[in-house]
């Protein structure tokens, strides 16, 4: 048997929809694998009673089918299913790393990305590379139809989850359709931004990165209390706040030194609007790591 931690990630920060994400040090999903005949799924933990476990419709059910690794799966679920925290990428992820591990299938960790997506499919309707991509590979990644660009990162955030759920099948309902040349200019900037921010360990410059003026307003209405919980946030010292893969998870980079005081502004905001939440104070770190 093998155990594996895969962490949460969070997808987006704004300018990089569909592209950027990072791993989070916390929370995780520990997933446990062992070979069998046939495949089943065994779920516990944070909102395991809305997961099934029939392997058909369980992200790591493809998983395995796609790595021919038939196995008995456990999976701890530290990650809230549809929080915008890649709840079922975490899954995909740690059982993609399990099980090439424990069948010696020998893929890198770049090729298990998208192998773990075909996972991610199954329940959000899309495979999206852009969670399991830093829960496979830790830091911060860039991922585009030509594979997955990784950069090591350190920066502290903290993760504020709200008690509202949030479908990314919903959340992408109300993209808007086009944007504009000055969006597209501005989008351009803020990502060039974050990601150098990401290579020189830069709170202040990835927090700048981290705006959008497209995607992330219009899912804002589906949050209730977002735009105060992001202003406090940003009068308690982040660097920059967005929503966190297609939420209702808000999240916030800054300096260590103001993390806790970040945290408890979301917190009382969320509370002012009639809102129960928790708080990660986390940083970004490393991918799914196998015990
Ligand atoms: N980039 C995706 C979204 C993340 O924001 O919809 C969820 O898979």
């Amino acid at each position: 048997m093998l155990t594996v931690r895969a962490p949460a990630t969070s997808a987006n920060l704004g300018s990089g929809f569909d592209v950027f994400g990072v791993a989070l040090e916390r929370p995780a999903d520990v997933v446990r694998v062992s070979k069998a005949d046939e495949t089943t799924i065994e779920v516990t933990g944070a909102g395991s009673q809305y997961i099934p476990e029939d392997p058909e419709k369980n992200t790591v059910g493809a998983v395995a089918d796609a790595l021919d690794a038939p196995a008995h799966i456990e999976i701890d679920k530290g990650i809230r299913p549809a929080s915008g925290l890649g709840s079922s990428a975490a899954s995909a992820a740690g059982a993609a790393v399990g099980l090439n591990r424990l069948y010696d299938r020998g893929h890198t960790r770049e090729k298990l990305v998208p192998i773990a997506a075909k996972g991610e499919a199954v329940v959000s309707g899309d495979a999206h590379d852009d969670n399991v991509a830093p829960s496979i590979m830790g830091g911060f990644t860039i991922a585009t139809d030509d594979g997955v660009t990784q950069v090591d990162a350190s920066i502290p955030l903290v993760a504020c989850l709200p008690d509202i759920v949030v479908s990314t099948r919903d959340a992408r309902r109300v993209i808007p359709e086009q944007a504009s040349v000055e969006q597209l200019v501005e989008t351009v900037g803020d990502a060039a931004m974050l990601t150098t921010g990401m290579h020189r360990d830069d709170p202040e410059l990835v927090g700048e990165g981290m705006y959008d003026s497209v995607v992330t307003p219009a899912r804002a209405e589906l949050i209730d209390g977002y735009e105060a919980v992001r202003t406090a946030a940003l009068d308690a010292g982040a660097t920059g706040v967005t929503i966190s893969g297609a939420g209702p998870t808000v999240i916030a980079a800054c300096h260590e030194r103001n993390q806790r005081a970040i945290g408890s502004a979301m917190l009382e905001t969320f509370a002012h609007n009639d809102v129960d939440a928790q708080v990660y104070q986390t940083r970004i770190g490393a991918g799914a790591t196998v015990f």
